[in-house]
């Protein structure tokens, strides 16, 4: 459930009219739910009352400062993969203490500023970056706290791009190395390690291929604990699914439930990254009709948002709902509903039946609200559209429209030119 609904005709965001939202800033935009935000984060915290957790809200589903400073209030922590990420992470007041580092690509200037900064662990995704990080932990006189992530080798059934946790993926050590580089770890001086980690992939709608994994990652830290290796942090990574369409994901209370039965007797701190989870249904993206093109083969309606508003449908073939701000739409057309990027691969909407939009017409793609703006470019020149927050009765721009000035800032045409 999420806070974007019809009063009548309109559609609204918590009790703001869209229309007016649009009025004030514009289309396209981006429009978050403050009260679904905060609802998700802790529908999620409470799957987990009874264990010892952290929420490490994984940045990159929506990196906007309001949305992290919203589950930062709600005492989460953040799961990052960038010194850009920390950066932000720390503007919206994250405490150095519940920040992990996942990503497979760390650079030598972002581990030193993540070890600057005090942060808890590094999940560590390489044999070589566990030496890198423990020369620059020791060049700097500081111990880099360390979890490893564990490649498991298990299928999530989902989409192959965000499938991460099977062995032709590039993320994590393999089950088969773990043990070997824990041992390794232990000897390495800017070392200390304190957790394992694994992240198997995302938009998971089943329960099955988490608990396979943790079932896997318990046989590992029994090695450990034999080779008196023990550890305080067991991360689960993220990666619980929504409902875009018709797939029918657990509750956070259900996934709570089976992930506690497994993990109870570890007596480790559970450490979550969950993204999408958290932030999907809480947005959407708003935009505008400009023209439509009826056709014997086809139907199109071209929009004033594209592919590099909203990259998922061109990106992974995504589904997301479209509803009309304002219900006076004559009937339904079964469309293309595309943008106007210079690729084929533009479209929002693939030949699916929609109202009837006309020109002028304002649309809101549902569920928008994880990897929808934080992947979003300005690709054609298309400065990137305005981020809104909606609480209560109230609405307030959280990230302006970018303008062309911002577009060509740091370009230069050379000397010789
Ligand atoms: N932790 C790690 C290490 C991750 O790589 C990810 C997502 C997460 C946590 C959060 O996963 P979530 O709870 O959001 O599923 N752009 C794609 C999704 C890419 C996911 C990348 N990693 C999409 O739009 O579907």
């Amino acid at each position: 459930m999420h806070h974007f609904q019809y009063k009548g005709n309109e559609l609204y965001a918590e009790d703001v009219a869209i229309r007016d939202i649009v009025a004030a800033v514009g289309s396209p935009a981006y429009i978050y739910s403050q009260a679904t935000l905060e609802r998700h984060f802790k529908a999620f915290d409470e799957a987990f009352a009874s264990a010892p957790h952290t929420i490490c809200y994984s940045v990159k589903a929506n990196s906007n400062l309001a949305v992290l400073k919203t589950f930062i209030k709600l005492g989460g922590g953040v799961d990052i993969v960038s010194g850009g990420e920390l950066y932000r992470a720390l503007k919206a007041g994250v405490a150095p203490q519940k920040v992990v580092y996942s990503g497979v690509g760390k650079r030598d200037d972002e581990i030193e500023y993540a070890l600057n900064t005090g942060i808890l662990m590094f999940n560590v995704e390489s044999e070589q970056e566990l030496t890198r990080i423990s020369e620059i932990a020791t060049r700097m006189g500081k111990k880099a706290g360390i979890a490893i992530r564990v490649n498991p080798d298990v299928d999530p059934q989902t989409h192959p791009y965000i499938t991460t946790g099977l062995k032709n993926a590039k993320f994590g050590i393999t089950i088969e190395r773990a043990i070997e580089e824990y041992k390794r770890a232990m000897s390495l001086p800017g070392i200390e390690i304190i957790g394992i980690d694994c992240h198997i992939g995302s938009q998971l709608t089943k329960v099955a291929p988490f608990v396979d994994s943790i079932k896997k990652l318990k046989n590992v830290i029994a090695n450990l604990k034999e080779m008196g290796i023990s550890l305080k942090h067991f991360d689960l990574g993220g990666g619980l699914g929504i409902q875009y369409n018709d797939e029918e994901p657990p509750l956070p209370a259900d996934y709570g439930q089976s992930i506690i039965a497994e993990t109870k007797d570890l007596g480790l701190h559970l450490i979550f990254e969950p993204g999408r989870n958290i932030v999907g249904n809480a947005g959407i993206l708003v935009a505008k009709c400009l023209f439509t093109k009826e056709r014997d083969e086809k139907n199109f309606i071209m929009i004033d948002a594209g592919m590099n508003d909203l990259a998922r449908p061109a990106l992974y073939g995504s589904f997301h709902g479209v509803k009309p701000v304002v219900k006076d739409q004559d009937g339904m057309i079964v469309a293309d509903i595309v943008g106007p990027i210079c690729e084929s691969g533009d479209f929002l909407v693939k030949d699916r039946e929609v109202p009837m939009f006309r020109q002028g017409d304002l649309m809101a793609f549902m569920s928008a609200g994880a990897y929808g703006f934080a992947m979003s470019s300005s690709y054609n020149s298309r400065p990137r559209v305005a981020e809104v927050m909606v609480k209560g009765d109230k609405f307030e721009v959280v990230r302006e429209r970018e303008n062309v000035e911002e577009l060509i800032k740091g370009e230069k045409i050379p000397s010789f030119l």
